[in-house]
């Protein structure tokens, strides 16, 4: 019997990520173990890794030195998965794992991705600009805000009268199986090409 590939999974929010990926482990469709879900700051999300009986390690993305902390708290794992976290990557981190960190973004990449570009603000600036297609991206995490080669896409229509509340729920539909089938690909071996 092979050994499943091993995952940390970092949030800062709700986790419905996580809870899709934790379901997923659960169910056998991704042949991994989550053996760590880091937290930068107190978050509802903790509870899923909590319930599930995975090691959660909250360090306050407020400590001055919370960079290092980040880097030395994590263990050897085959993928580190940004599930809505907040916090910048520090370079140290992205060096000791490179091409084993992906983050998952909620807009078409590169469009509407960088510093300040979260959460609602991000499908605000899709509708503000008169998009008629939204979706989600999964890339690796490289030293800028979204910047990574991106590895996978799914795509949403813009309907009239979206609201960003609206539009989210349909992104993030679609997100969580993007990054259930896309960590599926990831660990069965070779690399993937991007897109
Ligand atoms: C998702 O929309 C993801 O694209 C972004 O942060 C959000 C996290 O949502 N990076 P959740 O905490 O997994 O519910």
């Amino acid at each position: 019997m092979t050994t499943p590939k091993t995952l940390a999974v970092l949030i800062s929010g709700r986790g419905s990520n996580l809870a899709a990926l934790i379901a997923a482990v659960e169910d056998g469709r991704l042949p991994a173990r989550i053996v760590l879900v880091l937290a930068d700051r107190d978050c509802a999300g903790l509870e899923h890794a909590l319930n599930a009986g995975i090691p959660v390690q909250l360090i306050d993305r407020k400590l001055p030195d919370f960079g290092a902390r980040l880097t030395a708290a994590l263990p050897p794992v085959d993928f580190i998965v940004l599930a809505g976290f907040l916090s910048i990557i520090p370079p140290a981190l992205i060096r000791r794992f490179p091409q084993k960190i992906i983050n998952l973004h909620p807009s078409l990449l590169p469009k509407f991705g960088g510093p300040g570009m979260y959460g609602l603000r991000v499908h605000a600036a899709v509708l503000a600009a008169g998009e008629t297609e939204s979706g989600c991206s999964v890339h690796w995490v490289d030293e800028g805000v979204d910047t990574g080669a991106v590895i996978a896409q799914a795509r949403v229509p813009v309907q009239a009268g979206d609201s960003p509340e609206s539009l989210a729920a349909r992104v993030q539909a679609e997100e969580h199986e993007l990054l259930i089938r896309t960590l599926g690909r990831l660990l069965d071996g070779p690399p993937i090409a991007v897109l």
